[in-house]
């Protein structure tokens, strides 16, 4: 073990090393090898041909066999990187995007062997109580009725909270010093100074292993389904345990996630303990809280893929687009993460219970990849045949493209995103299509423009299909001046196409008045028309261009209101008025 200075608390070092994967950090400088159940590499502190140099993940230890150099992570930062201690430390937790700590500020550490210790002792009690407590028969019974076997029960260590305020106290803790580690490790809870209560009572207990195995902190169930009590307590954070970093199930699973290549992530204790009986073994869960940087982090530190498991209702919906949301800055060209959203209301355990292991590991191999269900979730929320939703569902799906690693995955979403609106691809890859090139600020965003504004649509699609000069109203220029955005250019460039439909864009261009030539930005209004489809286009002009006579109607309505407010309604007002309110029945 390293030296630490005083300015540094050990239990941040400690929940730092508890943290990081030496193999990870070792294989950012030193390209590593698997061998056994070890890492190897040429030793970078010797020279040497053949690689005496191991770093061992479980221990989270490198040792050369050469040389003889050894620490962990920070000694390897400091060694390799010529760092002192505190730039190491920093690093790593710069890394796992853990604050520093205050300097000097800090509590007084706690020590994390005394905690893990007092937490496996509470383990084992818990453990005992569930089989010799008379009053466990009624949590047994419940875990028995939810299909629960011994095995299981005793593989994750199932425990047994039983009624009463004291019971783990009295057996665990008998003097102060103990009673005050059990709150610091979550135990146990301080009421008036010095009196102190179990905080689990009456419940089934689960408890949350780190990912060498030891316990650091418990979720307890109530028995039943009916309760005042919340049905979950848990844990509070303590200096071992963090809810945004660990996952329940982990330990159990590591290795069949190393196996299998993947891991599902679920949202509760009893899927992931369901799952493994059913033979579903390679299965996690987020501890109550939504999925983390962190979680995804370190599950893609050990494996390729992550499939994430939701409820059907709204609330696992919503808590997969969270995910969602998380992981696209993640998703390197390295990893996949899928979507599986269980239908009617089924959580895993009650899928896996009545239609099988085999039928969810059906559902999983067929789970959405993060692309789809982006691509999927969002077209449900717009119109695509029409060309303001296919403009929304651009600009959004854009915006979480942006957000993925640079790679082959982003370049072909892009991609696959033009293709769908039918734009030119380069639109969305950062580089502007070379006409695009010199823009003002009229054309800057004319894409999201076009989303709001049915003048920029109507002139985008009459100077790419001239043709459709010929459904221009006599009276168009009668649009000009509304209120809506593009509107004179739309008139002016109309009122010239219909007196000579087949002229240049540069001869448009001539004619039109001083003031609007500069907003004439011919590329960037065919890239909009040609998100429309063909046989679509007559319908989407005509669309656009009664919004327009609509809004018109509107401002001559109000205006007439307002004449008529003041008494100055001529008779041909008045004449109007009256058409325009039957009109609008
Ligand atoms: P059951 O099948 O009802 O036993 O539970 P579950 O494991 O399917 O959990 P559920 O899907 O209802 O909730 C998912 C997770 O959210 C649980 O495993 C808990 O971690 C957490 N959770 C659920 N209810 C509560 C609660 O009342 N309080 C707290 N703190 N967490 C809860
Ligand atoms: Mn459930």
């Amino acid at each position: 073990m390293v030296d630490t200075p005083g300015r540094i608390p050990e239990d941040f070092i400690q929940s730092l090393l508890s943290r990081v994967d030496i193999v990870e950090v070792i294989n950012a400088a030193v390209p590593l090898r698997k061998a056994g159940t070890n890492y190897v590499a040429c030793c970078p502190f010797h020279n040497e041909k053949t690689p005496s140099f191991s770093v061992n993940k479980n221990k989270q230890f490198y040792h050369c066999f050469g040389c003889g150099v050894s620490g962990d992570a920070i000694q390897f930062l400091i060694e390799h990187n010529s760092l002192s201690f505190v730039e190491a430390v920093e690093l790593l937790a710069g890394q796992l995007g853990m604050q520093m700590p205050q300097s000097g500020q800090s509590e007084p550490s706690a020590d994390h062997n005394l905690i893990y210790n007092i937490l496996a002792e509470a383990t084992a009690f818990f453990e005992q109580q569930l089989r010799q407590q008379t009053l466990a028969k009624q949590a047994v019974q419940y875990l028995k009725d939810r299909g629960l076997t011994g095995i299981t029960a005793k593989a994750f260590r199932l425990g047994f909270a039983p009624p009463g305020w004291d019971n783990l106290l009295t057996s665990i803790a008998k003097d102060p010093k103990q009673k005050e580690l059990g709150v610091k490790a979550g135990l146990f809870v301080n009421r008036e100074g010095n009196k102190f209560y179990d905080r689990f009572r009456n419940r089934i207990i689960f408890p949350i292993r780190n990912r060498r195995g030891k316990v650091i902190g418990f979720g307890g169930r109530i028995i039943g389904s009916t309760s005042d009590e919340p049905k979950y307590l848990n844990s509070p954070e303590t200096p071992v345990f963090s809810k945004s970093h660990e996952l329940y199930g982990y330990y159990e699973a590591r290795q069949a996630i190393a196996r299998s290549n993947s891991v599902l992530v679920v949202e509760g204790y009893m899927d992931v303990v369901s799952l493994v009986q059913a033979g579903i073994t390679n299965v996690v869960a987020t501890l109550g809280t939504a999925c983390t940087e962190q979680h995804v982090q370190y599950l893609f530190k050990t494996v390729p893929e992550i499939i994430f498991c939701f409820d059907g209702d709204a609330a696992g919906k919503k808590a997969a687009w969270r995910s969602l949301e998380i992981c696209l800055s993640l998703l390197d060209d390295q990893h996949r993460v899928k979507f599986l959203i269980l239908r009617d209301n089924e959580d895993p355990d009650s899928y896996v219970r009545k239609y099988g292991a085999a039928a969810l590991q059906v559902e999983m191999k067929q789970a959405a990849s993060l692309p789809d269900f982006l691509f999927t979730t969002m077209a449900k929320q717009v119109d695509l045949d029409h060309i303001d939703g296919r403009v929304q569902f651009a600009t959004q799906i854009k915006q979480y493209l942006a957000k993925l690693p640079e790679g082959i995955l982003k370049t072909m979403l892009f991609d696959r995103l033009a293709q769908l609106v039918n734009v030119d691809p380069a639109l969305f890859h950062g580089k502007k299509p070379r006409a695009m090139q010199r823009r003002n600020e009229f054309s800057q965003s004319i894409i999201s423009k076009a989303l709001v504004s049915p003048a920029i649509r109507a002139l985008a699609l009459l100077i790419t299909y001239r043709e459709l000069a010929a459904d221009l109203a006599t009276d168009i220029f009668s649009l000009v001046s509304i209120d809506i955005f593009g509107c004179n250019l739309f008139c002016a460039v109309a009122e010239i196409l219909k007196a000579s439909p087949t002229i240049t864009d540069a001869e448009i261009k001539a004619l039109l008045p001083e003031a609007l030539r500069e907003n004439f930005v011919v590329m960037d209004l065919r890239g909009i028309a040609h998100i429309v489809p063909k046989q679509g286009v007559r319908e989407e002009f005509l669309g656009a261009i009664e919004i327009l006579r609509r809004r018109k109607k509107e401002l001559v309505m109000d205006d007439l209101l307002l004449k008529a407010k003041q008494n100055v309604l001529t008779d041909a007002d008045k004449l109007l008025l009256q058409q325009m309110l039957q009109e609008k029945g």
